[in-house]
């Protein structure tokens, strides 16, 4: 077959080598032109036949396109028609699953109905409520809180007696302060100018007096002051009713309130203190003029004045220790209140200065190791620490202490119970009339 590219590269070949007008160069020419003439037929027939071909798909393309659009318009319509069918169906569906569930239960519950329950479940003996409690049991824990209770409680009581160091016996002082116990002297006591003479609390106080007189080294020994190494424990009262007690005993006594800083006994007299031993040792007043008398005839009062901030250490003054040389000179005994030794130098000084010193000790108060420090005090300044006076014990509880003052207080308290008999010829005074006091100056 002849190839037109061929043909076309010869035809110019030729045409160069032969020139246009050569015969073969024309023969060829015709031939190239018949070619192309019928390759033009051939591609006009082919195009005429695609052409026909795509008429035809188009036709069906068509057609398919109206059978589409008519499906699609169909399907709605079904659609819609049919929308009540499903949702009807729908609703089948969910009632048929109710249905079943129903159904299971109810074969359930005949199935639990058809069980025999007796079987299972069955009552052997009623219930009866019981007749005492379990717990808690009222007799074992009332026996358990009182022996808990007793094992506790003696157990604290001795614990805390171990911590309680304060004086507790006559044996505890003495060994404790190798000093004798010249009283003890009971509870409940006031001013024996109030209770009289009579009084069970004096006769306590008697025996102290006796003791006192005895233990002393020197007849002329006749001033006394009272020492304690806290406050409070007694000493003002002490020295009160020892003085009055001598006093009634005729004796002529002085009882000083030399406790410059909390004087007290102007008040168990019931006078003034406003001029009285600082007065005298100020030079201010004369001893005439500040010495009181009292109901008692023999028993003369000084108080203690009030004392200026600028007279301190007035006890430690060569007036004082006069006034302490003329006391004794004029009172057969002279008694002289003080202050806590601990606290202040007022209690040492005057300690140093007078004749005999007694040590008040308040039961159970102060811890041991105070007291004998006070002792040691009243040592250091070479004063005569005549004894012990145990103040405040309870003496109807302590048997210790009963054969102290027990007997004196049982004769007493009974003489207390008989009718009022004459005493010295004359009726005994009630208790209000006793009480008044007859106060004035002695001079
Ligand atoms: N035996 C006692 N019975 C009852 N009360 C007492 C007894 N001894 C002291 N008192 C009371 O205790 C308190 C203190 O006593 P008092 O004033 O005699 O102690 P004090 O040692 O002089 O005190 P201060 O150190 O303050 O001078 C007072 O109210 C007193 O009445
Ligand atoms: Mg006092």
């Amino acid at each position: 077959m002849i190839d037109l590219s061929t043909t076309e590269a010869n035809l110019a070949k030729l045409k160069e080598t032969l020139g246009p007008q050569n015969s073969d160069f024309k023969a060829m020419a015709a031939v190239q032109a018949n070619l192309d003439d019928n390759i033009n037929q051939r591609i006009k027939g082919i195009l005429a036949g695609l052409k026909v071909k795509v008429d035809a798909f188009r036709l069906h393309l068509d057609s398919l396109a109206s059978a589409v659009d008519h499906a699609r318009t169909n399907d709605a319509f079904m659609t819609e028609q049919y929308r009540p069918y499903f949702a009807a169906k729908r609703r089948l569906d969910d009632l048929q699953k109710l249905r079943d569930a129903v159904h299971l239960r109810i074969l359930q519950e005949t199935v639990d109905a058809a069980l025999p329950k007796t079987s299972i479940v069955e009552i052997t003996d009623q219930a009866e409520p019981g007749r005492k409690p379990v717990s808690p049991s009222f007799k074992l824990n009332i026996a358990l809180g009182i022996i808990v209770g007793l094992i506790v409680g003696i157990s604290l009581a001795f614990f805390i007696e171990y911590l309680d160091t304060s004086v507790k016996t006559i044996d505890d002082v003495e060994r404790a302060l190798q000093a004798p116990v010249l009283g003890v002297i009971p509870q409940n006591v006031s001013s024996l100018i109030l209770e009289g003479s009579e009084s069970p609390h004096a006769e306590a106080y008697r025996v102290l007096r006796t003791n006192v007189l005895f233990s002393r080294k020197r007849e002329d020994a006749n001033s006394l002051t009272v020492v304690s190494g806290g406050a409070g424990e007694g000493k003002s009262t002490t020295i009160f009713n020892l003085a009055v007690v001598f006093a009634q005993n005729g004796q002529r006594a002085l009882l000083v309130d030399s406790d410059l800083r909390r004087p007290s006994l102007h008040k168990l007299l019931n006078v003034s203190n406003s001029v009285g031993l600082t007065s005298y040792l100020l030079r201010q007043n004369t001893l005439e003029e500040v010495i009181q008398t009292t109901s008692i005839p023999t028993l003369d009062f000084l108080p203690s004045g009030k004392l200026p901030s600028s007279s301190l250490g007035i006890l430690n003054s060569t007036q004082m220790k006069d006034f302490i040389k003329e006391a004794k000179r004029r009172y057969d005994f002279v008694f002289f209140d003080s202050p806590p030794i601990m606290g202040v130098s007022d209690a040492s000084i005057l300690a140093s200065e007078v004749d005999l010193s007694l040590l008040v000790i308040q039961y159970r108060k102060y811890p041991q190791a105070m007291t004998i420090r006070a002792k040691q005090m009243v040592e250091k300044v070479g004063g005569a620490l005549l004894g012990v006076v145990l103040n405040n014990i309870n003496i109807s509880q302590d048997s210790y202490y009963y054969y102290y003052s027990g007997y004196y207080y049982d004769y007493y308290a009974k003489r207390e119970e008989e009718p009022p008999a004459k005493n010295n010829g004359e009726k005994k005074k009630p208790a209000g009339e006793r009480a008044q006091l007859d106060l004035k100056q002695k001079y």
